[in-house]
């Protein structure tokens, strides 16, 4: 118990002095995070966005997630309820394409996700922060697709930017 709150307390001093620099911009996503063992929603500033030098997208921006592991494709029918669950580990979901509602029990909090461009959450609600976790709905008429990527180590560095899910105006810079 006493670990858990050091651990816990190590943690959130780790948002708050990741320094972010003022003049460089980062990308806002939804994340499905948790705080007094159940879920919530934030939306967390990652990044920065730098200049790719990369052969291929030379000059484009991008932003470096640190390592990942066991990416996995996953083809979700139309009108699927993935029901409650917490993240099977701290993961990028890519919604490629669908729509995505994301709900937590017994709280008003919800994300509607589109699949595309402003697609990309993360979802860090694992079992040994969450007791109920979220529920993941898939209301479309269409196949949701995704790519769940799991981060192989818990080293990204996020501010907090509010509580609850990214507006449209904060992600739609790209
Ligand atoms: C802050 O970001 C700007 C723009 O990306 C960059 O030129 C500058 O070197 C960065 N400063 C620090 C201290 O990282
Ligand atoms: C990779 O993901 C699959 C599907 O979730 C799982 O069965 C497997 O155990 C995972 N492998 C590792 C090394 O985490
Ligand atoms: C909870 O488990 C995940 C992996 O499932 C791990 O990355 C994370 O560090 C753990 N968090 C705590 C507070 O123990
Ligand atoms: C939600 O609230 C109901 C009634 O207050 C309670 O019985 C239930 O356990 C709660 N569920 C969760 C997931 O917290
Ligand atoms: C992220 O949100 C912050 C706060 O609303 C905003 O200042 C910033 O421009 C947003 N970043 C992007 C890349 O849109």
């Amino acid at each position: 118990m006493f670990v858990l709150t050091l651990l816990q307390v190590a943690m959130l001093l780790g948002s708050a002095l990741a320094q972010f620099n003022q003049t460089a911009t980062y990308l806002n996503l939804t994340a499905i995070s948790a705080r007094d063992g159940e879920s919530i929603l934030e939306c967390w500033e990652v990044g920065p966005i730098i200049k790719s030098s990369v052969p291929g997208t030379s000059g484009a921006s991008s932003l470096f997630f640190g390592e990942t592991t066991n990416a996995t494709y996953t083809i979700i029918p139309p009108r699927f309820d993935g029901g409650l669950h917490t993240a099977p580990a701290v993961q990028l979901v890519f919604f490629v394409a669908g729509l995505i509602h994301v709900s937590l029990p017994n709280r008003t909090d919800e994300a509607w996700v589109q699949g595309g461009k402003y697609g990309l959450i993360i979802a860090a609600d694992t079992a040994n922060i969450s007791t109920h976790g979220h529920r993941t709905q898939y209301p479309g008429n269409e196949a949701t697709v995704a790519l769940q990527v799991p981060f192989a180590s818990t080293g990204l560095k996020y501010g907090v930017l509010h509580r609850g899910a990214c507006n449209y105006e904060e992600m739609a810079f790209l």
